[in-house]
């Protein structure tokens, strides 16, 4: 279920399409029933819904017209779930469900032979959630609703036990208890839940599914349950990556995004940000404060304090501490970007070294060059961006300028402060700045000369 507005947010953001660890909130629950491998996955969306850009090609989107109701949003994907026995039901703003969880939730159905398994849990804090109201002898009675007022009682909203939301059903006694639930509550909405006492009326067992530990079942309906949820997503996350042999120094200070990989013996240090489809090889060392988006970080490069957008980072280069790669930076194996260094759709060549202060864009840098403190490409004339292109092994002064479209061939030299707008032939020095003049006896001029 992920239509609705979710209004609880604050947001014009639709609620499921938020992101839980740069991943929207809905595919959560998508992949993991996906990964349980459950045979068919329905999602119900509202008319024009945003989310349905995102729905993956596996997955049937069924149409809810008016968001009246979880009873309502189930009945809408009636023809979608086809003849299956066993329906599970989950909701879109529930992101932490795992595929073992979802697993044992459908055996424990299936074994038990109920009409309806639900998922319950212990809460501290059970504020709009449902609750579950038992009888003396410890079955279900029914499940009461919190989030809008009158539904509860007093008594019933002091019971820590809630509904998680999530569900098993059979599919054929769901559907006929479905025509049956009213929108006679404080919503005026029809309830899912309601179906409980509705099969038990006839008799059909109905199961709860106890969680000892309430993370699964975490739902979000506002901007503090998402950070809530979104933390622990990331913890697990990061967990995955320690099993892999990556150490996190401060796992707590770290955030990692659900498409990142990294390799054995790495390292990474407090503070660092970890987003996209960035990979980490093997014997890196990746941060402190470091934040890496789409990037590919190579074996046993070193990346300190650095931002990077879209950059290739090649074996055993380093890179940092303070230096900012934008998008198709690519650089070459155990090169060099040092500090206050900014690299901008360029390519550094293997061993090529830009220590200091430096913005190389739109430019080829060829293998063990070695580029001067201070040296800037002058990559754009206002119009149009031109390439600059260095040899390899070229020895650039400090503070030399690159006006592109330029060359300096293999080999060569600038000079310190030059700015170079002619090609430079290999192994030559390119040199362009004004010879020093000195003024004798500066210092001891008149008074008057001022
Ligand atoms: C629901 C349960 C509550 C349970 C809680 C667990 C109901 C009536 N209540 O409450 O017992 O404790 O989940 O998290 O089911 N949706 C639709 N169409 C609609 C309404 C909702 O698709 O017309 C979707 C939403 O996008 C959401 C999910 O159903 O993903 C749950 O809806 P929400 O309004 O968040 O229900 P809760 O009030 O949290
Ligand atoms: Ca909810």
């Amino acid at each position: 279920m992920a239509a609705g507005k979710g209004t609880r947010m604050r947001s014009n953001t639709p609620k499921v399409m938020h992101p839980v660890c740069g991943k929207p909130m809905l595919l959560w629950p998508i992949d993991a029933a996906r990964s349980a491998g459950f045979e068919r996955i329905v999602v119900v969306l509202g008319p024009a819904d945003e989310a349905a850009s995102i729905i993956p090609d596996d997955v049937q989107v069924a149409i809810q017209r008016e968001a009246r109701g979880t009873g309502d949003a189930v009945l809408c994907a009636k023809d979608a779930i086809g003849d299956a026995q066993t329906v599970l039901i989950l909701s879109g703003d529930t992101p932490l469900v795992t595929p073992d969880f979802l697993s044992a939730l459908s055996t424990a159905h299936t074994d038990s032979a109920a009409a309806m398994t639900l998922v319950t849990m212990q809460l501290d804090d059970p504020a709009g959630y449902g609750r579950v109201v038992r009888l003396p002898d410890g079955s279900i009675e029914k499940i009461v609703e919190s989030k809008a007022g009158g539904d509860a009682t007093t008594a019933e909203l002091a019971i820590g036990e809630t509904n998680g939301g999530i569900y098993a059903f059979d599919r054929e006694l769901l559907f006929e208890a479905l025509t049956q639930i009213k929108p006679h509550n404080a919503q005026s909405e029809y309830y899912l839940p309601d179906v409980l006492e509705i099969l038990k009326a006839h008799n059909h067992p109905v199961l709860p599914f106890e969680l000892a530990e309430p993370q699964a079942a975490l739902g979000v309906n506002s901007q503090v349950d998402l950070a809530q949820v979104e933390s622990i997503a990331n913890a697990r996350l990061i967990e995955r990556l320690q099993i892999g042999g990556t150490r996190f120094v401060d796992p707590s200070s770290c955030w990692v995004e659900a498409g990142v990989t990294t390799g054995p013996d790495s390292v990474i240090l407090p503070g660092t940000y970890l987003r996209g489809t960035t990979s980490i090889g093997a014997g890196c060392e990746v941060g402190p404060h470091t934040t890496l988006t789409d990037c590919e970080v190579s074996d046993k490069a070193t990346v300190i304090q650095t931002y990077g957008v879209e950059a290739k980072i090649g074996p055993g280069a380093t890179v940092g501490p303070f230096a900012y790669l934008r998008p198709n930076a690519e650089i070459g194996a155990g090169a060099k970007v040092g500090t206050f260094v900014e690299v901008k759709n360029s390519v550094i060549g293997d061993g090529a070294k830009v220590p200091h202060l430096s913005y190389i864009g739109d430019a080829d840098v060829g293998d063990g060059a070695n580029i001067g403190a201070g040296n800037i490409t002058a990559n754009y004339d206002g119009r149009k961006k031109h390439r600059t292109k260095i040899g390899k092994d070229v020895r650039t002064g400090v503070d030399t300028a690159f006006v592109a479209p330029v060359s300096v061939g293999d080999g060569a030299y600038t000079g310190a402060g030059s700015v170079i707008t002619e090609d430079v032939p290999d192994g030559a020095l390119g040199i362009a700045r004004q010879r020093q003049s000195n003024i004798e006896d500066y210092a001891k001029r008149d008074a008057t000369d001022d």
